[in-house]
């Protein structure tokens, strides 16, 4: 194994976060607004750390150019990779926060690449592929390595959109391409922390959303009498479908399963309203 990028003496309040959801169990993330660190027995660690408790430091995600290579209605799979595709192998992974420090769940994260070659497929969907954050707001990629092509540096590309909140268009960064210091677009802030495990590249990015919330999937909006209507929790619903819920009508996106917090008026990306 193998650093590349090198590490901050000062941890920051991502850092801080993802240390402490890794240490804690979800369901004790969930309610915690800022995750403690008092444990005597991570003392050695809590105290090496600067703690931003306000989470005042403005260290939400950056918002980047979408480019011209996005396509809509790519499929749900947490795993990019396919039987002979050429690449180094990548996995990405981390946790995706809100603007009050608490991991954010059932967030959508939407990504799209280029292959080894450095090419986008606009005719299918290979290397695109569309997740959920888990209940403890983590995410998980399995992909490659994206290639290099004229004018850019090496790159990933994800749209992420907490329920019922704007979209944030970014891409991600790799340290130590020769290119980053040349490429227009490149923000020091998305770069990933890479390692390497045996023929693995293995990246970490937390994402901060500014949004309010977190620890689980935004509540239905309230009403005085139930929405009513065709669509269910817990059903999957594929590409074309259309579902009624509270007097509206939609037709589905994205193939995904559907969940509390993903009702169709929350979440523009998944539902289209007829
Ligand atoms: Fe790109």
């Amino acid at each position: 194994m193998a650093d590349d990028a090198p590490r901050s003496p000062r941890l920051s309040r991502k850092q801080l976060l993802r240390a402490a959801a890794v240490a804690l169990p979800a369901t004790a993330i969930a309610g915690v607004a800022v995750p403690a660190l008092a444990d005597p027995a991570r003392r050695d660690t809590a105290r090496t750390l600067d703690p931003t408790p306000q989470c005042t430091d403005g260290d939400e995600t950056p918002e980047q150019i979408e480019g011209p290579y996005f396509k809509p209605n790519s499929p749900l799979r947490t795993s990019l990779r396919e039987p002979g595709l050429p690449g180094t192998l990548l996995t990405a992974s981390g946790y995706v926060f809100g603007r009050t420090c608490q991991p954010l769940a059932g967030v959508l994260l939407d990504w799209w690449q280029a292959d080894d070659d450095g090419a986008y497929d606009m005719t299918g969907f290979r290397l695109r592929g569309h997740q959920l954050s888990g209940d403890d707001g983590s995410y998980h990629l399995e992909t490659i390595v994206p290639g290099l092509y004229p004018g850019r540096t090496r790159h990933l590309h994800v749209k992420l959109q907490a329920p019922g909140e704007p979209v944030l268009t970014t891409q991600l960064y790799f340290p130590g391409e020769p290119r980053n210091s040349t490429d227009s677009i490149f923000d020091a802030r998305l770069l990933m922390t890479m390692r390497t495990s045996g023929d693995e590249r293995e990246g970490t990015f937390d994402f901060v959303l500014d949004v309010t919330g977190g620890g689980s999937p935004a509540p239905t909006p309230t009403g005085t009498s139930q929405p009513g209507g065709t669509w269910t929790e817990g059903a999957s619903y594929q590409v074309g479908d259309v579902v009624t819920y509270a007097g509206g009508q939609y037709r589905c996106r994205q193939a995904h399963t559907a969940f509390a917090g993903w009702e169709p008026p929350n979440v523009p990306a998944l539902w289209q309203q007829l």
